[in-house]
């Protein structure tokens, strides 16, 4: 078949004005018909909604339309008409079709009854073709593209920061280990009887990094304004809704920036974002309104106008303090010094002040070395951006900038100097206020799009157990 016009996309078919001759290239969603014509549902992922595809059938006979069943590609000639059906302004009076790929009605998994997310998880491979996951995968390339230009439009400087590194930023102990050593193999050892990793590929042990925040700050302090976004790994044994061995995430940090700054670019920055959704991905967020998530666009309205709340860990903890006694139960214990729990956030945020909430001023023992101390000697210049559905999509801080106090608790954490002193040289040559944060990319996309499993708004999740495709 020769091309006799060029192919259009389906979405820029359905804001076309009828009367023209139209190329149309996509994947069957569904057929259906009568004796006499055949209605075929076509989508080529650029869009949510399909074009509907008119087939007489003493045109267009049964050995072509028996191959047109769900999940074949397939393309289209035809002329664009005004739709006599409701629910599309045109469709398409096919005139010749092409089968590119047939698909076998019996084997293709989406064909199955079984649609609940749990089973479009093992087949990964192949979700992306549902409505649902073509919205929610249209909308994280919206938001992705949304990050770079709001920060490119500050004069920040996308800086890229490694994946395989020797340090632990969040010094918590959740890295996936880097080595070409053949573990099946008795390992090198030094005098000392432990691995001796000059024999490793970088010559010591490394690690794939669980944040690009401590080579930021060495941008920082010196471009002024970066920001990282990119992939970053957690070795936690979090089997939740809202953990990912692998996610995405975005660090601006911040020369000059104070925990006031901080606050202010953080609330902006996910303002503008929700807006954006909203503007650029209306037809998308819709559909996920209407299938599965009522409140959805009435929430993400509500954030983008709404003023967060900015509110002490001290005064946060009160609060849920006076809960408790008043008969709400958490599952976990509530008292100052606490890590503060999902269930704890959400109450804050959800219940007691039914918007976002910024909280600061935490326990330095649950908060990690580079923070800020506050004189009094007890908290830290951290804040977590807490949001409603979700918990904590923000976390971040003021750094300490003074290299006694930096070192002094390095030392008291009795972590290992050695890999770190490249980091302390920002203190020590020409330190300066800093501030920064990190948004886990796929956190914010459970609250743009309202899924409720982190496994489902990125297209290959990896999680304990589980690195298939
Ligand atoms: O609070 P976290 O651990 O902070 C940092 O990594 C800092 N270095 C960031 C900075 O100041 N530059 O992680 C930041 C955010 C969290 O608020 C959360 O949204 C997300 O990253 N996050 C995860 N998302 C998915 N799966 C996980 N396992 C996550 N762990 C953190
Ligand atoms: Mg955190």
């Amino acid at each position: 078949m020769e091309n006799t016009v060029v192919r259009t996309k389906v979405k820029d078919l359905l804001k076309s004005k009828p009367g023209i001759d139209v190329l149309a290239k996509g994947w069957v969603r569904t057929k259906r018909g009568n004796k006499g014509v055949a209605f075929i549902a076509l989508n080529d992922g650029s869009t949510i909604n399909n074009i509907q595809l008119v087939v007489d059938k003493t045109r267009i006979g049964d050995d072509v339309l028996s191959k047109v069943t769900t999940g074949a590609c397939i393309r289209v000639e035809g002329r664009l008409v005004e739709s006599v059906g409701s629910g599309q302004a045109v469709e398409i009076q096919a005139s010749a079709i092409e089968v590119y790929g047939e698909c076998d009605p019996v084997r293709y998994p989406l064909q199955k009854k079984d649609t609940s997310f749990e089973y479009l998880r093992s087949v990964a491979h192949l979700r992306m073709r549902t409505n649902t996951f073509g919205a929610v995968l249209r909308i994280r390339n919206q938001m992705a593209f949304a990050i770079h230009e709001y920060f490119h439009s500050k004069g920040f400087v996308y800086l890229h920061t490694p994946l395989i590194t020797e340090s632990d930023c969040e010094g918590a102990g959740q890295m996936f280990q880097v080595t070409t050593l053949d573990i099946d193999k008795p390992l090198p050892r030094n005098k000392k009887g432990s691995v001796d990793y000059s024999k490793d590929f970088f010559g010591k042990q490394t690690s794939l990094t669980v944040s690009g925040q401590l080579e930021g700050e060495l941008g920082a302090t010196a471009l002024g304004e970066i920001y990282t976004f990119g992939p970053t790994f957690r070795a936690e044994n979090s089997n939740t809704p809202r953990h990912l061995a692998e996610f995405w995430m975005i660090e601006p940090e911040m020369a000059f920036y104070d925990i006031s700054d901080n606050m202010d670019l953080a609330e902006d920055f996910i303002k503008h974002l929700v807006k954006y959704a909203l503007e650029h991905c209306a037809d998308d967020i819709q559909f996920l309104n209407d299938k599965y998530d009522p409140e959805l666009v009435e929430r993400l309205r509500g954030v983008a106008d709404t003023e967060f709340v900015r509110l002490e860990y001290t005064d946060g903890i009160r609060i849920l303090e006076e809960a408790v006694s008043s008969g709400v139960k958490f599952e976990y214990p509530v008292y100052w010094g606490v890590d503060l729990q999902s269930e704890h956030e959400r109450y804050l945020v959800e219940k007691h002040f039914r918007r976002p909430v910024i909280l600061t001023g935490y326990p330095k023992e649950i908060k990690a070395f580079y923070m800020k101390q506050d004189e009094n000697g007890k908290t830290v210049r951290a804040m977590d951006v807490l949001f409603p559905k979700i918990g904590e999509i923000i976390g971040g801080s003021e750094r300490e900038s003074s290299l006694k106090k930096l070192e002094d608790r390095i030392n008291e954490l009795g972590m290992s100097r050695k890999n770190l002193e490249w980091y302390i040289d920002t203190r020590r040559f020409g330190s300066c206020p800093h501030s920064g944060f990190g948004l886990g990319f796929e956190r914010l996309l459970l609250f743009v799009t309202g899924m409720q499993n982190i496994r489902d708004v990125i297209p290959f999740p990896r999680t304990p157990k589980n690195a298939e495709f």
